[in-house]
Parts: C-alpha cells; structure tokens; sequence
C-alpha cells in the first residue's frame, strides 16, 4: 500500500521571530498509508488543529518535511496548493462551517463544481446515503447540529478526495448524534477509501480509527497508561 502522508522532523512554533515564542511541534515524524483511518488525540492546546491546519497547507511549518504522496508541501506554490486542497482534500470541521446562503444541495455539490465535476446524480445518491435527501433545499440554519454535521460529510466526501481532514468533527455534538456521523463516516470510508486523519478529545470516537496517536508537549507519546 502507498504512503498518503509522510512527515519527517516536523517543527512549528507561534510568535514573533525574536518574541516570546511557543514551539507546538516538536520534531514530528510519522508516515500514513493511502487508505488508513488515523486519530489524533491529545488535551486542549497540544496542538491537534495545528497539525491538521499544516496537513491541509493552510499554515506554514518552520522545519522539517512533509510529503502528500510523493510530493513535497513546501515545494509547492500556493496555487499548487490551493488545487491540491480542492481536488484531493476534503474537510471536515467542529462547527460545521457549512455556507449559510447555500442550500444543503448547493453546499454538497460546491466541491464537485469546483472541479468542474458537477453531476446532480452523484450529488442526490450521496445526500441519500446521509439520510438528507428530504431536505435538499433547506438551508444550514434550519438543521439540527447532526443533520449539518452530515452535509458537511458529504460535501468533504463528494469530490472523492484521496485525504479527508476532519478536525474534532464530533466535538459539537451529543453523545448519541456523535455516534451516528461516526457510523456514517464508516460505511463511507469503506466505500470511498480515502485516507482520514482524525482529531478528537472522545476516547470512543478515536476507537473508530484504525491508529490513534497522542500528541503531548508536541511529540507523538505512548497513550496514557500504557
Ligand atoms: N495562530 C496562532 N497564534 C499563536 N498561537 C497559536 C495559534 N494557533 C494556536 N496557537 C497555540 O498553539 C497551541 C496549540 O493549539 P491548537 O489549536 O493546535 O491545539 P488543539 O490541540 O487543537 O486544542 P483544542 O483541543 O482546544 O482544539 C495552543 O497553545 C495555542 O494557544
Ligand atoms: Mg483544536
């Protein structure tokens, strides 16, 4: 199986070059097969969003390499980067971050328009598989946290990207409506395969991983009790 990710010697530190500063990763290595399921987890502030955000290439790093298959991040431009991001990635958030004036067909279908793959049958099969294909004209504010959390799967999803960031996409939820956009989240792994990397605070949600890895004082540690 091949490498989705691949990180070596990973350094990323915030504040003022000169300031007062705080390193949030410390020398991370690690690889990620193409297809694996892997949880972060770690307390508040250990830097979980961090890593998702350098992942995604959103933010930068100071040293160290990461790779995206066979391709180095830091050697990409930020076009390169924002194409990789539309055709490859998918993202899933804590709050949703569905866009309010888009319909749930409108916010499902946006990633495949982007890409210039647009096809409404594609889109309806996919909202009918989270359970929302009733509510295709409703907007984000007229769904409950869970229903929201589902678009927001399926829009991560309808592009077929080959890594899916999800950053605590159950934090915002019940217990119970947690449990369901992980099942969901399941059945769609199985069927599109993507890589996912996963944070989370929720020992039950990180068991849907295959992988958990715990992030403190910015290094990957054995887990707690161990
Ligand atoms: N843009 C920023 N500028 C300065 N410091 C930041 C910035 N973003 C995060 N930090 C700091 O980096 C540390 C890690 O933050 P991060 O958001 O990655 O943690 P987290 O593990 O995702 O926490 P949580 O579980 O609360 O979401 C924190 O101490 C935070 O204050
Ligand atoms: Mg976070």
């Amino acid at each position: 199986m091949g490498i989705a990710l691949r990180c070596s010697d990973l350094v990323k530190t915030y504040g003022p070059p000169g300031g007062p500063s705080q390193t949030v990763l410390r020398h991370l290595s690690f690889e990620i097969a193409a297809g694996e399921w892997v949880v972060i987890m770690g307390d508040s502030g250990s830097g979980k969003s961090t890593l998702l955000n350098i992942l995604a290439g959103i933010d930068p790093f100071d040293s160290g390499e990461l790779f995206l298959e066979d391709r180095s991040w830091g050697a990409l431009d930020d076009e390169e980067k924002t194409l990789v991001r539309r055709r490859e990635m998918g993202f899933v958030f804590q709050n949703y971050n569905l866009f309010p004036f888009l319909t749930v067909y409108e916010n499902v279908a946006l990633p495949a328009r982007l890409n210039g793959r647009h096809d409404r049958e594609a889109v309806l099969s996919l909202l009918r598989e989270v359970g929302l294909h009733d509510k295709l004209h409703k907007f984000p504010s007229q769904l409950s946290g869970g229903e929201q959390q589902r678009v927001a799967v399926a829009r991560a999803l309808i592009h077929r990207p080959r890594l899916l960031l999800a950053d605590e996409p159950t934090g915002a939820l019940d217990h119970l409506t947690g449990r369901k956009v992980l099942e969901l989240l399941t059945l769609l792994h199985k069927e599109f395969r993507p890589t996912i990397v996963m944070s989370t605070h929720s020992l039950e949600a990180a068991r849907y991983g295959a992988r958990i890895l715990h992030l403190r004082d910015g290094q990957f540690v054995p887990p707690p009790g161990s």
